[in-house]
């Protein structure tokens, strides 16, 4: 059965980017070049899952350089295709507007079990949808007034097990919840 994952950095005050999407607050303190636990969870994933948005911006940040993610990734976008994809990443990205439930299908029939989810929207969508087993929050000792939120409206309540809260020297605080489903 796959099983959707998410490993994610917020500021205290709960956003993942500004609105203007830029993440210069996350990569000024100098905290997260300290590791955190990044490398054994992208090592443990099999697909990586990015919405249109976050795609876009990794597309930015790494234009002069190499992509960084070692496993494929499967964007989703209802605006984009396949032949948006620029050539040097046609063998490690690929587009779908599938719904959660209906990539996840396809997932499980190649035996992709573990998936990594990432951008606020996806990951309230997946969450919502009860398709993501547990969280690890990495929150920054900064506020910044406002941005783009990590979490957002919920049809109903969501309940989560607090599972270990690390705390780094350079300030980090690392919380690994895992997501309590309605039927256990
Ligand atoms: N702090 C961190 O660690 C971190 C991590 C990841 C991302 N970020 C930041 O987060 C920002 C982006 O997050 P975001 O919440 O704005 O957006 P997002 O989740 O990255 O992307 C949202 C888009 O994904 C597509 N999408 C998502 N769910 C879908 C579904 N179920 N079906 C079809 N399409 C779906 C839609 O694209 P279409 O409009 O094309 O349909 C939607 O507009 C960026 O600034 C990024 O840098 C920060």
């Amino acid at each position: 059965m796959t099983t959707g994952h998410v490993f994610i950095a917020t500021s205290l005050d709960g956003y993942i980017a500004r609105k203007d999407h830029s993440i210069d607050w996350l990569e000024n303190q100098g905290t997260l070049s300290e590791e955190h636990g990044y490398t054994q969870f992208i090592d443990s994933v099999d697909r990586i899952i990015f919405g249109r948005k976050t795609y876009e911006v990794v597309l930015n940040l790494t234009a002069d350089t190499e992509w960084p993610y070692p496993k494929p990734v499967i964007v989703l976008s209802s605006t984009l295709t396949n032949s948006d994809i620029p050539p040097h990443l046609t063998d490690k990205v690929t587009i779908t507007n599938q719904t959660p439930h209906a990539l996840f299908e396809t997932l499980d029939q190649k035996g992709w079990n573990r998936v990594y989810i990432d951008g606020g929207i996806t990951i309230q969508s997946f969450l919502n949808k009860g398709l993501i087993e547990d969280l690890i929050i990495t929150t920054l000792p900064v506020l910044i007034g406002e941005g783009i939120p990590l979490f957002g409206n919920t049809p109903k309540d969501i309940h989560l097990q607090l599972i270990k809260t690390t705390q780094y020297p350079s300030g980090l605080a690392q919380s690994h919840y895992r997501v309590i489903k309605e039927d256990s």
